[in-house]
């Protein structure tokens, strides 16, 4: 399995880091037998698999059941990460430590949070508690009405400054890594050429220390086709297909034969 070490490990020596999001057990089976380096239990989950609008419908509950599955299916075989739900973390300390401590009991390695300003003295005390911590820079989903909706973050000069002075701090409180999120590719650059942390970047071009994708966009199995996501599979026709070959089969009374019947 992959830990923190590997993360600064491969930023030292320009290896690209790679991670997906998941959300079961199934795929983390998967996951655990492929070559990426680590995986997000991500707040996605509320949409990719709860139909959600936003990921600011995710509890904490939430969270903690899909984490609980992926930990199962990934079996100490890769680096878990689970994202830290909507105000989770914006009510006192406690109840913040109280989260991270059912994300880390139900298996994450470690966790993730939007933002910083305003969480410096709980990121601190996190990686304090000795649990690590992953930030999340640019475009954060669970500030979406006050963004204004899903757009590119830092084209301007001051929120480029901004971004930077946000990605350094975070740094300094001790995260291990931050997740770029729908930023120019330059800024992105900046930022990942600046800090000793590797930087994650979706949506941010092709100079970050790393990448991640929601594995049902990779997989072609969402709706969501915004300009950054590529698609590796035909998931949804592959699906389809597969449905209406056994619809057919069952109407035609070809499936289930002998073969796949009892005596
Ligand atoms: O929730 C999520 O899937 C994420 C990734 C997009 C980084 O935070």
């Amino acid at each position: 399995m992959q830990n923190i070490h590997h993360f600064q490990s491969a930023k030292l020596d320009s290896r690209k880091i790679t991670l997906l999001t998941c959300y079961d057990y199934s795929f983390a089976r998967i996951l655990a037998d492929s070559a990426i380096d680590a995986v997000l239990v991500g707040d996605s989950a509320a949409t990719v698999v709860h139909g959600y609008e936003y990921t600011t419908h995710a509890t904490l509950d939430m969270m903690v059941m899909h984490t609980r599955a992926v930990a199962k299916g990934l079996n100490q075989k890769k680096f878990l990460i689970a994202d830290m739900p909507f105000l989770s973390y914006r009510k006192s300390l406690d109840h913040s430590l109280n989260a991270v401590e059912a994300l880390i009991q139900a298996g994450a390695h470690a966790i993730k949070l939007e933002g910083v300003r305003g969480n410096e003295d709980l990121i601190q005390h996190i990686v304090g508690s000795g649990v690590p911590v992953m930030g999340h820079l640019g475009l954060t989903p669970q500030h979406i009405h006050a963004l204004g909706g899903f757009k590119i973050q830092g084209r301007e000069k001051i929120l480029q400054k901004q971004l930077l002075a946000d990605a350094k701090s975070l740094e300094a409180l001790g995260a291990f890594s931050i997740v770029l999120e729908c930023i120019p590719a330059s800024l992105a650059q900046t930022i990942s050429k600046t800090l000793t942390i590797p930087t994650i970047g979706i949506g941010a071009g092709q100079h970050t220390d790393g990448q991640i994708l929601v594995l049902h966009d990779l997989l072609g199995l969402s709706t969501f086709n915004a300009k950054f996501v590529k698609e590796f599979m035909e998931g949804k026709s592959l699906c389809l297909d597969a449905v209406n070959r056994y619809t057919s089969e069952v109407i035609q009374n070809i499936y289930p034969n002998e073969a796949f019947s009892y005596e």
